[in-house]
């Protein structure tokens, strides 16, 4: 039976509501009968942390996180605390020094959810690849001068090596046909996104099986509203990825519903956290819809090679869905447990039919 060690960090604001319902599902859905277990570790990082030893995370956090099979985690950020401390404390480094350098964030419609799509423009349903550890998010540059002089510089970093290897996965999740867009704004920001153009074209012509257009990240968005269906699997930077990827959460109709992996691609270890923040609007108050967070769960046991499990986590959820037990965001009056128990009762259902 394999045994896979999960390290389990819930964070701050929101981030442990949501992650106490997904390792509820996930120790559902292990177990001997489902031929794995999971040693869940928790690694209580974060702000908390923070206020009792000035880091977000241990000096050794990173080779410790090396030893584990994968990362669940949930949110980071309190509103006491600035936000460019916490993130490049904690959630930036992890990305970048484990070079999980791609950040997969499906775009799925869920039964009985209400969106603001119209009908006619049909069902969105793709896969937004961003660039995870460089880009506009390399973390160059600096502030100088004060009063009215005073001017901060932003220095993005875009590599040949970079932008090819996550254009060539961005490529590989796509079946023979399907459209793969390259998202960019060369016009304006010229030397970083003509260097992108040109090798997404490069890798594009190594897949003549495939549909490759290049789009403009603001005429993406527009079509994101219009014509969502109309994509198959996007790829962009890592700012844009962000962005878009909040407006791919708007879609799914909440961005309690997003859902990511964050992979380097051949390699085992890989992170799993929610699109969403620690939300402090509504932490503390069991408001905030835990789907996003089960369906990361679902996300990390498929890509530990476990797909009949996270199966099982993923029509669990859409029971769920269409019968409409709904936290607040999705306009329903549950609370986080009581999503959370709906799941468990799902899966413990199909279980016994699966069973008779
Ligand atoms: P946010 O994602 O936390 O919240 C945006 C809005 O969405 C809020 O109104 C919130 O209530 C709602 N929301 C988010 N998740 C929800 C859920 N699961 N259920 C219901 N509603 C949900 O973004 P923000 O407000 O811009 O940021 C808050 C903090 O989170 C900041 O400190 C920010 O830096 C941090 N942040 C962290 C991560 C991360 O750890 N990966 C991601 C985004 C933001
Ligand atoms: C996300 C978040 C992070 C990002 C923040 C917290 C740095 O918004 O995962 O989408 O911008 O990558
Ligand atoms: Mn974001």
């Amino acid at each position: 039976m394999n045994t896979y060690r999960i390290a389990v960090i819930p964070g701050d604001g929101i981030g442990p509501e949501v992650v106490a319902e997904g390792l509820r599902v996930l120790r559902a859905v292990g177990g001997a009968d489902a031929g794995f277990s999971l040693e869940l570790e928790e690694l209580p990082w974060g702000s908390a942390y923070y206020d009792r030893h000035g880091r977000m995370m241990p000096e050794d956090a990173i080779p410790t996180l090396r030893a584990f099979d994968s990362i669940y985690f949930g949110a980071v950020g309190r509103p006491d605390l600035p936000d460019d401390l916490t993130v490049w404390g904690l959630i930036l480094p992890m990305r970048r020094e484990l070079d999980l350098y791609v950040n997969l964030r499906p775009v799925r419609l869920y039964p009985g959810v209400p969106t603001p799509l119209r009908p006619e423009v049909g069902e969105p349903h793709f896969t937004f690849v961003r660039e995870n550890t460089e880009g506009e998010y390399a973390g160059l540059g600096g502030r100088q001068g004060q009063g009215e002089h005073e001017l901060a510089v932003q220095t993005g970093v875009f590599t040949r090596r970079g932008i090819q290897r996550v254009v060539e996965y961005a490529f590989s999740l796509a079946a023979p046909g399907s459209l793969v867009t390259s998202v960019t704004k060369s016009n304006a920001l010229r030397h970083a996104f003509t260097l992108w153009d040109e090798v997404a074209a490069e890798v594009a012509a190594r897949h003549p099986d495939m549909r490759f257009e290049k789009m403009h990240v603001d005429a993406v968005a527009y079509q994101l509203v219009r014509n969502p269906a109309r994509f198959g699997v996007l790829v962009g930077s890592n700012l844009f990825g962000d962005i878009l990827t909040d407006l791919g959460a708007g879609l799914q109709g909440s961005l309690g519903l997003a859902a990511s992996a964050n992979l380097c691609p051949g390699q085992r270890l890989a992170l799993f956290e929610p699109v969403h923040g620690s939300a402090p609007d509504i932490a503390g108050q069991g408001k905030a819809n835990p789907l996003g967070a089960v369906a990361c769960a679902a996300l990390m046991l498929a890509h530990l090679g476990e797909r009949q499990a996270a199966g099982r986590i993923e029509r669990a959820m859409e029971h769920v869905t269409r019968q409409q037990v709904f936290t607040p965001d999705l306009g329903g009056s549950c609370s986080t447990r009581e999503v959370g128990d709906a799941l468990l009762a799902a899966l413990g259902s199909e279980h016994r039919k699966g069973a008779t």
